[in-house]
């Protein structure tokens, strides 16, 4: 019996329906995009996904962890071997206060979004920076995603990760090197596998956090393509002075398409889909952009989706 097969046979026994087979990852993508992953698992206790992983690692099958499927571009031929999905994992926020600061503890599965209610629910300072922003909280950190308010490197303090081992450890803030949308795990490929975040939020007035909260919403409703799938911004701003969107608008690409993919015509730094866009549609556009910018401007963009083939 081959691994994959071995491997299929525990899940299936294991995690009966939490197991789906050749699963359409455009289920699982903000895209909308992407062709079946061979086995896909949505366990909902944290310990079964720890146990998944580490015994799909041991196997030394193909193994993919995923949040909100928010920065991926997953290629229409799918994905080999076992993808784990962490959004079904029973969520999890606790606060604990000290004076003004209140620490509050998020599992990685929950919706970044859900975490910034949280928030102004109980009059907490520092989470609306994130508002909008698609996808999950380890999604989010893994990548220091940010706005032009903020970025997850100024709210969290430490990190539950499972690492490379496949035990559970503790990361303080100081032990982590965040940059512009990255964080860097020193060399391990893939890096751990963030279970829980920490966030320093700051006791505020609930009105004054919810006003501030419905103006960021409201800028981002009136700047971005919101009702239409995408993956947020495509490519990382190069510089502050050469946004990406402000590139790619002058290079004359703004509602550009490609099957049903679509440079937004609203802020070209996103693409979208307009229906049944093929993941090839997108990274035709994607490669048609870094092109004219380069030829137009000399300057190379770095995509902020992360490419999976
Ligand atoms: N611009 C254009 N044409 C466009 C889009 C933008 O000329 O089609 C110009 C704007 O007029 C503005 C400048 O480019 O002068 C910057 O645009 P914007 O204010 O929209 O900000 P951004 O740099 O494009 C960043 C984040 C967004 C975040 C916004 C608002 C990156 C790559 N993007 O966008 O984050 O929502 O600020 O805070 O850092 C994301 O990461 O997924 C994302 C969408």
């Amino acid at each position: 019996m081959t691994d994959i097969t071995k491997i299929k046979n525990w899940l299936s026994e294991t995690y009966k329906e939490s197991v789906r087979f050749d699963e359409p990852m455009r289920r699982h993508t903000t895209f909308r995009t992407g062709g079946p992953a061979d086995i896909f698992v949505q366990p909902s206790e944290k310990t079964d996904a720890i146990e998944i992983i580490n015994t799909v690692s041991q196997a030394s099958v193909p193994l993919l962890v995923i949040g909100g499927g928010s920065n991926l571009l997953i290629s229409d031929n799918g994905i080999r071997g076992v993808v784990i999905s962490l959004t079904e994992i029973r969520p999890e926020i606790t606060a604990t206060e000290t004076g003004n600061t209140v620490t509050v503890t998020a599992g990685a599965g929950i919706k970044t979004h859900d975490l910034c209610r949280f928030a102004i629910k109980n009059g907490l300072a520092g989470m609306n920076f994130a508002l909008g922003i698609p996808g999950t909280i380890g999604g989010a950190i893994s990548m220091n995603a940010g706005t032009a308010t903020g970025e997850m490197k100024d709210v969290v303090t430490g990190l539950t990760v499972l690492n490379g081992s496949g035990v559970l450890k503790n990361i303080d803030k100081n032990d982590l090197i965040f940059s512009y949308r990255k964080l860097d795990w020193q060399g391990a490929e893939p890096g751990p596998v963030i279970f829980d975040a920490d966030f320093r939020l700051t006791k505020s007035d609930p009105k004054a956090v919810g006003d501030e909260a419905d103006k960021i919403l409201e800028r981002r409703r009136k700047s971005q393509p919101v009702s239409l799938p995408s993956a947020g911004c495509i490519f990382k701003n190069p510089d502050p002075e050469n946004p990406a969107g402000k590139l790619i608008d002058l290079a004359g690409l703004k509602g550009m398409r490609k099957g049903d993919a679509q440079i937004s015509d609203r802020h070209a730094n996103f693409i979208v889909n307009r229906g049944n866009a093929k993941s090839s549609d997108i990274e035709e556009l994607i490669l048609l952009a870094q092109k004219r910018v380069l030829e137009r401007f000399n300057i190379r963009l770095e995509t902020e989706v992360k490419i999976v083939e």
